[in-house]
């Protein structure tokens, strides 16, 4: 890849924080919060006017990503008591939804006690928790009933957490359990059930069936159960395509015919949810790092970059190989060791063979003092990273706006 295939903003900012060499060779997270502003609006005007899109901060919580969202989204996921915590210091006066496996009762308790918007209830053991709890506290817990489900003949993605035996949602046959809980308990007040079978989702044939089935499930639930009209969170999910980053999820294609696929389904008076966080996220951030040895090693090349997959697991956690950029660093001491036409791998400065960004790329020329822009950085990047292994420093964190 060329400086041509990053935005010039992104070039010229990078241009211009390698100058500063106090802290020594570049590394650094980027992200483009103008960018980020852009996407999130034309992403929200294409929604079906049904759906609300609330935005998942484990992709990404920082408090500049969220403050950037916030006027944009119907609210935010949180799917532990941290993130929850979290959402709630913020402070942007959204509604929270709280989500996730194996939640603590003292979890349970503060989002009751924060005014939570919904709690996706992930068992009967949670069931029974929050009946505990909103009695003793004498409020009303809202909840949607997270479900996992047979999804037939429907192809799971890269990353499923359902249509396959996981531990996440409730099976189908616990339903009438709960539902008697619920029926039996009027501090609990059902609003919906939710979904979120997978995530890495590319195809947007496969997510529309996805879909369908979810509205199929939930109307004969409603007829078997006697159930009041009731919400649906349909889950996020929507994928990054990091291989052939022009092949993303095709979201405005997905809105128009989802907004056919509600007519059809007679589904346009059911409130529905979005839960989305790398698709929203990842295209705002940039990890950018310096290359600070360059070595032949076996007959391969190696390309040590400051920084590693403590800073930035993406690559590691998806195995594959994360697009980039190359920057000429115009650092002239070392230009005598360039690397021209080879394949290259592309490390970091942890002494494990796992520290690759990416594999045997092909590169027209690099050399050290260049910077290699990692892109698609926004999301499930330092968040999921093994931050103090090896006790490096961390990177430095800039926000264009
Ligand atoms: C319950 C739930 N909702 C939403 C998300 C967000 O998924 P994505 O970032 O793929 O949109 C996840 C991701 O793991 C999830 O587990």
């Amino acid at each position: 890849m060329t400086t041509n295939s990053l935005p010039h903003h992104i070039a010229d900012a990078i241009n211009q924080l390698g100058q500063d060499r106090s802290d020594g060779p570049l590394c650094c997270y980027l992200f483009d919060l103008e960018a980020l502003r852009n996407r999130i609006r034309q992403m929200s005007e294409a929604l079906p006017s049904n759906v609300a899109l609330f935005y998942a901060a484990k992709a990404n919580p920082m408090p500049e990503i969220l403050a950037t969202l916030a006027p944009y989204v119907a609210g935010f996921e949180a799917a532990s008591g941290g993130e929850l915590a979290h959402l709630a210091q913020q402070d942007h006066h959204k509604p929270l939804i709280f989500g996730g496996p194996g939640k603590l009762e003292s979890e349970l308790k503060t989002a009751l006690e924060l005014g939570i918007d919904a709690i996706h209830v992930e068992s009967l053991t949670e069931l029974k928790h929050l009946i505990r709890l909103a009695k003793a506290l004498d409020c009303q817990a809202p909840i949607f009933l997270r479900m996992n489900i047979d999804i037939g003949s429907i192809t799971l993605s890269k990353l499923a957490m359902g249509g396959r035996p996981t531990p996440f949602g409730l099976d189908s046959d616990e339903l009438e359990h709960a539902i008697a809980l619920i029926q039996q308990n009027p501090c609990l007040q059902l609003k919906g059930f939710h979904f979120h079978l997978m995530s890495h989702q590319l195809e947007v044939d496969k997510h529309l069936a996805l879909m369908k089935c979810y509205f199929d499930a939930v109307k004969a639930w409603q007829a078997q159960y006697q159930l009041p009209p009731l919400a649906i969170n349909l889950g996020g999910g929507m994928g990054i395509n990091y291989t052939q980053p022009d092949q993303h999820f095709d979201w405005l294609n997905f809105c128009e015919r989802l907004t056919q696929l509600i007519q059809q389904e007679g589904m346009a008076d059911t409130p529905l949810r979005f839960e989305c966080g790398r698709f929203i996220s990842a295209p705002c951030g940039y990890y950018v790092t310096e290359i600070i040895d360059l070595k032949r090693n076996l007959g391969e090349y190696f390309a040590v970059c400051r920084g590693g997959t403590h800073h930035f697991r993406t690559p590691a956690a998806q195995s594959h190989n994360h697009p980039f950029v190359i920057i000429d660093g115009n650092i002239q001491d070392f230009s005598e060791e360039k690397i021209t036409d080879e394949l290259v791998t592309l490390v970091g400065q942890l002494c494990t063979p796992k520290d690759v960004f990416s594999r045997a790329q092909s590169i027209a020329e690099l050399k050290i003092g260049d910077y290699v822009v990692f892109t698609l950085a926004g999301a499930y990047s330092w968040n999921i990273s093994h931050q103090n292994f090896l006790m490096h420093p961390a990177p430095k964190f800039h926000y264009l706006n």
